[in-house]
């Protein structure tokens, strides 16, 4: 099947057998390997890419049910410079072997817009920044991205202080 989309603000369009995952689209057809393969079953959040603005397991998706969608990887993310976030994680050591760093980052920058749009929240009142983002939030809505060498304290303090910033 044919389908076009835009992927990090460049139009493609693949002539894809109908049962390519947008994951394997990205990183096998137009050699985006920034994304990662985890688990390929939607538990480890390493695919994670943002699609018509929402975070989506890129493993569980088909590529030809995003014909015409936005799709935004973590190489999309920087400009000249590396993003906020991006910078955080480097700052805040919020990482070891980095296989899961891209899912991260590409799944706290769309998280951060759910909170800041008002998403259903279940807020405490340990709240900081203008992203008003509790720790426990923050856990909760960050779950389905796994670390496998448990840099969460890094994880969470690069996003906490992106939060606070934004
Ligand atoms: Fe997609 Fe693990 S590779 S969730």
């Amino acid at each position: 099947m044919k389908l076009s989309f835009t992927v990090n603000g460049t139009e493609h369009t693949l002539d894809l057998d109908s049962r390519v995952t947008l994951l394997d689209a990205l990183r096998d057809h137009l050699g985006l390997s920034g994304s990662k393969k985890g688990c390929d079953h939607g538990q480890c959040g390493a695919c994670t890419v943002i699609a018509g603005g929402r975070r989506i397991n890129a493993c569980l998706s088909l590529a030809v049910m995003h014909d015409g969608d936005e799709i935004t990887t973590v190489e999309g993310l920087a400009g000249p410079e590396l993003s906020a976030l991006q910078q955080a994680f480097i700052k805040h050591d919020g990482f070891q072997c980095g296989y899961c760093t891209p899912g991260q980052i590409c799944s706290a920058v769309a998280m951060l817009r759910e909170v800041s749009d008002g998403w259903p929240s279940h807020v405490s009142d340990s709240l900081t920044g203008p992203v008003r983002l509790s720790r426990e939030e923050l856990a909760e809505r960050m779950s389905g991205n796994l670390c496998r060498c448990s840099c969460y304290p890094g994880i969470n303090a690069a996003i906490l202080e992106t939060a606070e910033a934004e």
